[in-house]
């Protein structure tokens, strides 16, 4: 049976991960395939409301690290069984705007808990499924601080975490784009025009053998 792509798009605060998610679906369309796009953490009605608790400390704490964890798990594992493997199965292409990459980056390299158990976690939480193509979109440290810095509204959990923290986790996306065939770093430090071509020459060869296989 036909199945989608299923591509995730990775990287700093600002990096452009929700802008580029849009364009690329778009263009994807443009092209005659279904495409569905989420977010993570959120994406079903129970994620959406687990993006409180992590963000904003809806419930009027901040959660310790391994419950922090735990709870991006559990907005995972219900994305993936109420609608990525759904739409895989329908043939759909699933854009997901953050996925286990950001688990790595966040918990692994920014919080320091142990890459193997969260590896671990993380496939139990996803029943082993994996992104056939992580884009991780790229920009220096001061970059992501001044995009951030600009923009409306109040500053989220992540984004209040100090310079340490986003230097770690900006090395430790880096270092999986180093270690890991199926990722692949774009710069988003140019114009978004410049981005899109980046990411769009990543994206296009699944869509020549799309139609090779078809
Ligand atoms: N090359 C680029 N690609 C995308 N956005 C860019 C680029 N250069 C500058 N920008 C600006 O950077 C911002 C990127 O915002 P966007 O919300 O897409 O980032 P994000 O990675 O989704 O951030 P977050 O992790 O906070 O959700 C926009 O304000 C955009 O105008
Ligand atoms: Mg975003």
């Amino acid at each position: 049976m036909a199945r989608g792509r299923f591509i995730t798009l990775e990287g700093p605060e600002g990096a452009g991960k929700s802008t580029h998610l849009a364009l690329l679906a778009e263009r994807l369309r443009a092209e005659g395939i279904a495409v569905r796009t989420t977010r993570e953490p959120g994406g079903t009605k129970l994620g959406e409301a687990v993006r409180g608790l992590l963000q904003y400390d809806a419930a009027g704490e901040a959660p310790v690290p391994r419950a922090e964890l735990l709870l991006f798990l559990a907005s995972r594992a219900q994305l993936v069984q109420e609608l990525i493997l759904p739409a895989l199965r329908r043939g759909e292409w699933v854009l997901c705007d953050r996925f286990c990459d950001s688990t790595f980056a966040y918990q692994g390299y920014g919080r320091g808990m142990d890459l193997a158990a969260l590896h671990a976690l993380n496939a139990f939480a996803t029943d082993r499924l994996e992104p056939d193509l992580t884009l991780l979109l790229d920009i220096p440290q001061a970059e992501s601080r001044a995009r951030v810095a600009g923009r409306d509204g109040p500053a989220d959990r992540f984004e209040r975490e100090r310079d340490d923290f986003h230097r770690r986790l900006a090395e430790g996306f880096r270092a999986m784009a180093r270690e890991c065939g199926r990722i692949r770093r774009i710069d988003s430090s140019g114009t978004p025009e410049q981005t899109a071509e980046a990411v769009w020459a990543a994206v296009s060869p699944f869509l020549q053998k799309e139609r090779e296989d078809a």
